[in-house]
């Protein structure tokens, strides 16, 4: 029986493409991508969800006055198709906290840079301006704080001179690709261990 993955994706899907097709590949540890969500019906990740013959599903925001009955309407969107691992990738939404809750220790994030720097939804750019020589990407567990729960994977990417948001941007994402893959694996395969902050996996140092 294999683990039923949903990304939930508001823009290009680059993250959700690489988790579906190391799905495909059967590289997730018994994990499957059943589902792309976005909050966009305009995603791009949606797309490349069905271009992958992965169900795309648009959860318009609009009707909902308030983030908890939003996150209810994911919930139910995911609950309906039997998900048990949640993906954010690139879900510029906060959720709400019943939907954290509903997936205990079963929503992961991948972020932009090494946390807790440059948290936020500018992380590329922060770093860029803050000058910083070093950031990179993390895949963490999502906790009811922005950017916040414990860390399962983190890789650094060096600034070079002359990088713009774009190109920087696009080198983290090539370590995203690889990253959040294998922390998913890593999940799914039954080897990750949380103790508070603190995130074991078997089999990496
Ligand atoms: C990624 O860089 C991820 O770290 C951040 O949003 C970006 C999403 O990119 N949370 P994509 O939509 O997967 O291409």
């Amino acid at each position: 029986m294999s683990i039923r993955i949903a990304v939930l994706a508001s823009g290009a899907g680059t993250n959700a493409e690489a988790l579906i097709e190391a799905s495909h590949r059967n590289e997730l540890g018994g994990g499957e991508v059943v589902a792309v969500v976005s909050d966009r019906e305009d995603a791009l990740a949606l797309e490349r969800a069905r271009s992958h013959g992965v169900e795309g599903v648009f959860v318009d925001p609009a009707p909902y006055p308030d983030r908890d009955s939003y996150g209810e309407a994911l919930l139910k969107e995911l609950e309906a198709r039997g998900v048990e691992l949640v993906c954010l990738a690139g879900f510029m939404r906060i959720l709400a906290a019943v939907f954290i809750q509903a997936f205990p220790s079963r929503v992961l994030n991948i972020h932009p840079a090494l946390l807790p720097s440059f948290s936020g939804a500018n992380a590329v750019s922060d770093a860029l301006a803050w000058g910083v020589k070093v950031t990179g990407s993390t895949v963490h567990f999502a906790d009811e704080k922005v950017d916040h729960g414990p860390i399962l994977l983190q890789e650094a990417v060096p600034i070079l001179a002359g990088d713009t948001e774009e190109s920087l941007q696009m080198r983290i994402k090539a370590v995203e690709h690889r990253i959040y893959p294998s922390a998913v694996r890593a999940v799914c395969e039954g080897r990750v261990l949380v103790e508070g902050r603190n995130v074991k996996i078997e089999g990496e140092h």
